[in-house]
């Protein structure tokens, strides 16, 4: 009953794109709770929070990241802890460790949960949290109960702490998919993996550590694992057509792409320069907003380099820093305004994660994907 009813808040919260909802009975006080975010995911955030704020809702965030918010009803705190504990930076690394790259919670979940507390402004949050109506946080990497949204879509180990518990014969891991139907191979391995994310998360190394730092602040403050179980609502980035369908409970609701939209006019000197490209067309490269070109390895740089040279086609390459020996027909910057670049006609989009599959698809740009399995 508590989910169904706080399904039907939600709604009323966000109400529909459209408009055709009723006006909010009140303006609710929300409590957006993203201490350890990453731009990808603060994509999938905003438009839930600008329908919120647009529908009269107080909204008070704290994040890691601005989330660039002008509406007078928003308030957006941040701490810098972030930066103090690096760990994610080198996805290139990452790919090589045992725990399939979930290593960097090791030391970045605890390390945060020790010193987010003692920061003034969560601190006066915390102590201001009678106020609110209602939580929004993220379904990863706050331990925190209520209405979470999910954005890398499905997450099997999430799910099962619901009692939906997925079939791994056929359900993919966030950590990647097996062609379907999967071959007795796959299934084992895909079984493995369905155990073994957990294993890392709740057993081994993640939730013990950071209950253990919680644990020293807020004695009182029930299991985190048992908090989990009470999430009343949890919105996912990802949607059926495009991802393996799985059944739902009804306090799983799918909203994949919410944050797709028209696009909107470029830059005046990318617009020619995309021109230019004629109708050998634009190849738009980037790697995500996590893995930082950097921190590539040399010999990857330069196949990358070379192969864009030998192209006919114009190549925009999201890379951070400086970079040597590019050819003429490849434009690098540390940010494009990715929707509006892959609307325009004429463009092929690399692999990259779940936001640009889902901006490719919205707006028609054919995607090359590789498969490494
Ligand atoms: C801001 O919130 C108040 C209620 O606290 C509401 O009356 C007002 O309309 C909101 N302002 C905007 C611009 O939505
Ligand atoms: C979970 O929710 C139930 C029902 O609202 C409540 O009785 C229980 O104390 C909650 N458990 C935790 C750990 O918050």
């Amino acid at each position: 009953m508590k989910a169904v009813a706080l399904c039907m808040l939600a709604f009323v919260l966000v109400g529909r794109t459209t408009g055709d909802l009723q006006p909010p009975e009140r303006s609710y006080k929300i409590l957006v709770l993203i201490p350890v975010t990453f731009k990808s995911h603060t994509i999938v955030f905003k438009p839930l929070l600008e329908a919120l704020a647009a529908r009269g809702h107080n909204i008070d965030i704290l994040s890691s990241l601005p989330l660039g918010f002008k509406h007078p009803n928003v308030t957006e705190i941040y701490h810098d802890l972030m930066q103090k504990h690096k760990h994610l930076d080198d996805m290139f690394e990452f790919r090589k460790a045992s725990a399939g790259g979930l290593e960097i919670f090791k030391d970045l979940l605890p390390g945060l949960a020790k010193d987010l507390y003692k920061v003034p402004a969560v601190k006066k949050l915390y102590e201001k949290r009678k106020d609110f109506d209602l939580i929004v946080t993220d379904h990863l990497f706050n331990e925190v109960p209520f209405i979470t949204v999910a954005p890398p879509g499905m997450d099997h180990r999430q799910s099962a702490a619901f009692g939906n518990v997925l079939n791994p014969s056929y359900a993919p891991t966030f950590l990647g998919s097996y062609p379907l139907p999967m071959s007795l191979w796959h299934r084992l391995m895909n079984t493995c993996i369905h155990l073994w994310i957990p294993f890392i998360w709740r057993i081994w190394f993640v939730v013990p550590l950071v209950q253990k730092e919680i644990s020293a602040y807020f004695p009182d403050l029930p299991p985190l694992l048992e908090l989990e179980r009470n999430q009343s609502l949890t919105l996912m980035n990802t949607q059926f057509s495009i991802a393996t369908p799985l059944p739902l409970l009804p306090l799983q609701v799918e909203v994949g792409a919410m944050h797709c939209r028209p696009a909107k006019p470029l830059p005046k000197d990318l617009e020619s320069w995309l021109a230019g490209a004629g109708s050998a067309g634009v190849i738009y490269f980037s790697l995500g907003s996590i893995a930082r070109s950097e921190t590539m390895p040399p010999e990857y740089r330069q196949a990358f380099l070379e192969a864009f040279r030998r192209l006919p086609q114009r190549v925009l390459w999201k890379y951070e820093g400086e970079l040597e020996g590019v050819s003429d027909n490849v434009r690098i910057s540390s940010w494009f305004p990715q929707q509006d670049v892959l609307a325009k006609e004429g463009k092929v989009s690399s692999p990259g994660g779940l936001i640009k599959l889902q901006e490719s698809i919205f707006h028609r740009t054919p995607f090359l994907v590789s498969h490494l399995r």
